[in-house]
């Protein structure tokens, strides 16, 4: 068979292929975390606010539509919170409905003041996430910090949980943040960095590398502020470089393409929006250059 024969046969046996088969041929860019060597793909999906939905179905069916469409895209990370409102119920309950557990990396967090009300809100969420193996919990913004990591450190070894980690959101508790990540062995970090928001690059992000910890972000989009900053403007030429399509991948692929991050977290609750997003999990990525190209670009609006 002539090679130009193959490659159409191999063309059209892949338009042909069913999404999730498509998803795993075409893949999906995966970043370690450095404490396991496990690799998860570049973007996850968070459940902030728009996952605290009502019981109704007119409410559920397109956050049922977004976890659908992301699982068959190969997506993985799923990131919630009990401080979410109903958003550890819904997603325990939509996963459970499309029976996708096998293969997501299901992360929430603990926000507690003690101990015990620690250990409570954790046995919450295993029975919201209808989980008996929690992937990811990571002690939320710094709150009673040494108090929940003891605890989440004994589930880790009991294996009820398998990685530990902390997050923080805001520059004020940047510099608790650094020394606590100075202090502690972490399995992975989550912080917020956005390409118009970029002081956790100054220190925390370095400093996650240096100690071995996965960097997720949260507020990639800074809570959808990109997008009204850039409302109405084509995509440079240069986002063509890096097979952007949209301003999402762009905004994205800044933030992945970081070296000491390895998942970022942006709010998704649109199936539109998934498939617009995990295409910053695709193609290529912007280097060192580019970098500071699109950051002189987003500073000089
Ligand atoms: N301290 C912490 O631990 C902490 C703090 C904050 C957040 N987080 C985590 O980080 C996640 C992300 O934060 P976030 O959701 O607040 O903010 P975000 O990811 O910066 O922005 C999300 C918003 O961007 C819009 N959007 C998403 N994809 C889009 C697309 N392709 N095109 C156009 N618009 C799009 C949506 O707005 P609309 O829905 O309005 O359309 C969405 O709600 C949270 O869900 C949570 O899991 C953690």
């Amino acid at each position: 068979m002539s090679a130009t024969r193959r490659s159409v046969l191999a063309a059209a046996a892949a338009a042909a292929l069913p999404i999730p088969a498509l998803a795993q041929a075409g893949g999906l860019i995966t970043k370690p975390i450095p404490s396991s060597g496990e690799r998860l793909p570049v973007i996850g999906v968070g459940t902030a606010r728009r996952y605290d939905a009502a019981p109704g179905e007119a409410e559920r069916a397109p956050l049922r539509a977004t976890l659908k469409r992301f699982h068959e895209l190969g997506g993985r990370v799923i990131d919630t919170a009990p401080s979410y409102g109903q958003a550890e119920l819904v997603v325990g309950e939509l996963v459970s409905e499309l029976k996708i557990r096998p293969g997501l990396f299901l992360a929430t967090k603990v926000g507690a003041d003690s101990k015990e009300a620690g250990r409570a809100q954790i046995e919450a969420s295993f029975q919201k996430l209808r989980t008996d193996k929690i992937d990811l919990i990571a002690v939320h913004n710094l709150r009673d910090t040494a108090n929940q990591l003891a605890t989440l450190r004994e589930l880790k070894q009991g294996g009820r949980i398998r990685y530990v980690g902390a997050t923080t959101s805001v520059d004020s508790q940047y510099a608790d943040f650094e020394a606590m990540m100075r202090r502690e062995t972490l399995d992975v970090v989550q912080v917020d960095y956005a390409l118009d928001n970029r002081g956790s690059a100054d220190r925390i992000l370095p400093l996650a590398r240096d100690r071995g910890m996965a960097a997720w972000v949260n507020l990639p989009f800074g809570r959808g502020r990109l997008f009204q900053a850039t409302q109405g403007r084509p995509l440079p030429d240069w986002a063509r470089e890096i097979d952007c399509t949209t301003w999402a991948q762009v905004f994205l692929k800044y933030v992945v393409s970081h070296p000491a991050v390895t998942c970022a977290v942006p709010g998704m609750a649109q199936a539109r929006y998934v498939d617009d997003n995990l295409g910053a999990a695709r193609g290529r990525l912007p280097d060192a250059a580019l970098r500071t190209r699109m950051e002189q670009f987003i500073d000089g609006l």
